[in-house]
């Protein structure tokens, strides 16, 4: 059975700036493959995990079982990849995400702001949307219509990108303030993906954190990222670079803690490593906390 009472323990401790009753959870990785056992067995010093739905969106069978382990040793979160909420809804994968939750009742969930293609071709990428009236018109139905299959607060999480849309009317943090105040949901704030994509396009990171409401979010990517032929690539096989440590730093300033997660999922290296990027993002943020008083 899944581990009761943590979530309550931690509402006790909450994000300073928060519109939502979110719990701080700390500083997570996430839960992947070749750490399963280890986690289940070792149970090895770490806040929280993050779980990708979409590997745990079946009957049963071996994923269930590493789910439900974990579950009952760590607080998690689900977040997801597939929902395409710039897209078609799809009610087989609604259903079976809905399910999840409900066995595993997260404070959150969250999945990407993008498309990954259209009825009838699949990107298997998350790619960026127009930013315009219309898209954000559908994208706000669409994260209403999962809000509420999955009955839980759900999150939108901003993504990288290396091409933008000549139909778009406005920044990129203009669109997902538009989307997530029209939904009423979350933010999961990449801010690796802020950086890459302030890189690629040529705009200032720290324009994009100021005017989002940071009161929406929720939660915190943090990842490493490749270049190439002057591109920011955002491949998640490294770690986390000067630059996103600073704005990481720059955003708890203006929010407080708030539940962080470091995303390694190239080249996955031992656990232990994972815990050196933690407690990294641990002693930033503490430090960040502390220029405050
Ligand atoms: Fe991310």
């Amino acid at each position: 059975m899944f581990r009761q009472g943590w979530l309550q323990d931690l509402m006790m401790k909450r994000p300073a700036v928060s519109r939502f009753a979110v719990p701080d959870l700390g500083i997570g990785v996430g839960y992947r493959v070749p750490h399963y056992r280890q986690v289940v067995e070792e149970q090895p010093e770490m806040d929280w995990f993050e779980v990708l739905s979409e590997n745990f969106m079946v009957d049963g069978g071996s994923p269930r079982h590493w789910l439900r382990e974990l579950a009952k040793r760590y607080p998690l979160v689900l977040h997801g990849v597939a929902t395409s909420l710039g897209g078609e809804g799809d009610p087989g994968h609604l259903r079976r995400l809905a399910a999840l939750v409900a066995e595993v009742r997260p404070p959150w969930v969250s999945d990407h702001l993008c498309f990954t293609g259209s009825h009838t071709a699949n990107a298997h990428d998350l790619l960026p949307l127009p930013y315009t009236p219309e898209v954000r018109d559908h994208v706000i139905g669409r994260i209403r219509e999962v809000s509420e299959a999955v009955g839980t607060l759900y999150a939108v999480e901003n993504v990288s990108s290396y091409l933008s849309w000549k139909a778009s009317e406005v920044p990129e943090w203009e669109f997902l303030t538009q989307v997530v105040e029209g939904a009423d949901c979350g933010i999961l704030l990449d801010v690796n993906n802020v950086f890459v994509s302030s890189v690629n396009h040529g705009f200032d990171p720290m324009e994009y954190i100021n005017n989002i409401p940071l009161d929406r979010v929720v939660q915190i990517h943090l990842a490493g990222h490749s270049i190439k032929d002057g591109y920011r690539l955002d491949t998640h096989d490294g770690p986390v670079c000067d630059e996103v440590w600073e704005l990481y730093a720059a955003v708890i300033q203006r929010m407080g803690s708030v539940s962080t997660l470091i995303e390694w999922d190239g080249d996955v290296p031992e656990f232990s490593r994972l815990q050196q990027e933690a407690n990294q993002a641990r002693t930033i943020r503490d430090a960040a906390l502390l220029a405050l008083v």
